[in-house]
């Protein structure tokens, strides 16, 4: 017979009231699937570690609706969670330490008398981008298989390939020889176990010798750097193929080209204000660009993922695995997302949108560079 653990049982163990394991139960969220010999219903091994995860991701900050997205996506094991909330506790942990440092820093301050500038009080608060949100990225971005073809056909008969800007690892091709180069801790650690081996360095100085690899590819990561230009420069350098999936701002009214940017966040456009032009960055490489269509039930949660459904934008564990919501602050994100759910409720969205319907793939201004 199953080993099975009653429903007082699994509350003590696992810090909670009865209460909750009830409502758990009730939302469907966690439901006790083993009998008792008397047959009451009772937690099997598989519900208690359900019930870990849940438990996890709530302590973490996660909503129901979020918690019950994570736990039921049908492609992530519990080795998967395990590494996502071993990310998540590890960029915990990291903030933690470099608030800690600062406060003592501006403690030492204080108790020798100096002022701390605005700046030094900020600093307590500052991280990389990715340091500080990186910890979400998994809930959602994956490889998406039709783009991953494009870029693996890119890649040509490339064997050796450098992933620069490499992140968690999608898109990483498992047939070749792939090193990843990666500057944030957060996204580093939560790459599977068995990615590529990971280099902790910046696209704009490259700690390789010229022509090393055959390809070195970078996916969504050009408009993060410090200097786009230097970035795509060194991979010129070390590599003989280079593979770039990025944006274009240079077609006119590229603005306008995505509902969410047009309609509902505009500011969209400074995110990108310095980003150089296509053809700038084509031009450093020697490349030519192809259009990147993205597919209407896109699996990598990137940020024009949901152009055909809408309503992912409304959920949280979505939005703050697209790096574009932080950038632009909390007060356009909920002005945007207030907005939108609105046009859902009241069919406005769905009256302005309805050429997309009998889409499967749009082009929403992502291109490959290939040199
Ligand atoms: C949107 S993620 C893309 C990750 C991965 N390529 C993918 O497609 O899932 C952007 C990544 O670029 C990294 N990044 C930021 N600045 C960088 C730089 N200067 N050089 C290389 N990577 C950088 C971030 O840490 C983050 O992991």
């Amino acid at each position: 017979m199953e080993e099975h653990w009653t429903v007082g049982r699994v509350a003590e163990l696992g810090g909670v009231s009865v209460r909750t394991l009830h409502h758990y139960d009730a939302i469907g969220l966690v439901q006790p699937s083993a009998r008792t010999p008397a047959g009451y219903r009772a937690y099997s091994a598989g519900d208690v570690e359900r019930l870990r995860e849940v438990l996890a991701y709530r302590r973490l900050g996660f909503g129901l609706r979020e918690v019950a997205d994570l736990v039921g996506d049908p492609s992530t094991d519990a080795v998967a969670h395990l590494h996502r909330l071993r990310g998540l506790l590890l960029e915990r942990r990291e903030r933690a330490d470099a608030m800690v440092a600062a406060i003592n820093r501006e403690l030492e301050a204080r108790a020798k008398g100096l002022t701390v500038t605005p700046e030094e009080q900020l600093e307590v608060l500052g991280a990389r981008l990715y340091d500080a949100i990186g910890g979400a990225y998994t809930a959602t971005r994956r490889t998406e298989p039709r783009i991953a073809a494009q870029i693996w056909d890119a890649l040509g008969d490339a064997q050796t390939v450098l992933n620069v800007g490499a992140g968690t690892g999608s898109y990483e091709p498992s047939d070749r020889d792939v090193t990843a180069v990666e500057p944030s801790a957060v996204m580093r650690a939560q790459r599977p176990a068995g990615a590529a081996p990971c280099v902790a360095a910046a696209a704009e100085s490259l700690p390789f010798e010229n022509q090393s690899f055959d390809a070195a590819m970078a996916v969504s990561t050009v408009h993060h750097w410090g200097d786009p230009i230097a970035g795509l420069r060194e991979m010129r350098r070390v590599a003989r193929r280079v593979v770039v999936l990025t944006f274009d701002t240079d077609e006119p009214g590229w603005q306008d080209r995505f509902w969410l940017t047009r309609d509902y966040l505009p500011e969209f456009t400074t995110v990108l204000a310095d980003f150089p032009s296509l053809a700038g960055m084509a031009d450093v490489i020697g490349a030519r660009a192809e259009s990147v269509p993205i597919p209407w039930d896109c699996a990598d949660g990137l940020f024009e993922a949901y152009w055909r459904r809408p309503g992912a934008y409304l959920e949280d564990h979505v939005r703050r695995a697209m790096s574009v919501w932080t950038t632009v602050g909390p007060e356009a994100e909920q002005r945007a997302v207030r907005s939108l759910d609105d046009d859902l409720a009241s069919g406005r969205w769905a009256e302005r949108n309805r050429d997309l319907a009998d889409l499967d793939a749009a082009d929403l201004g992502l291109r490959l560079l290939i040199a």
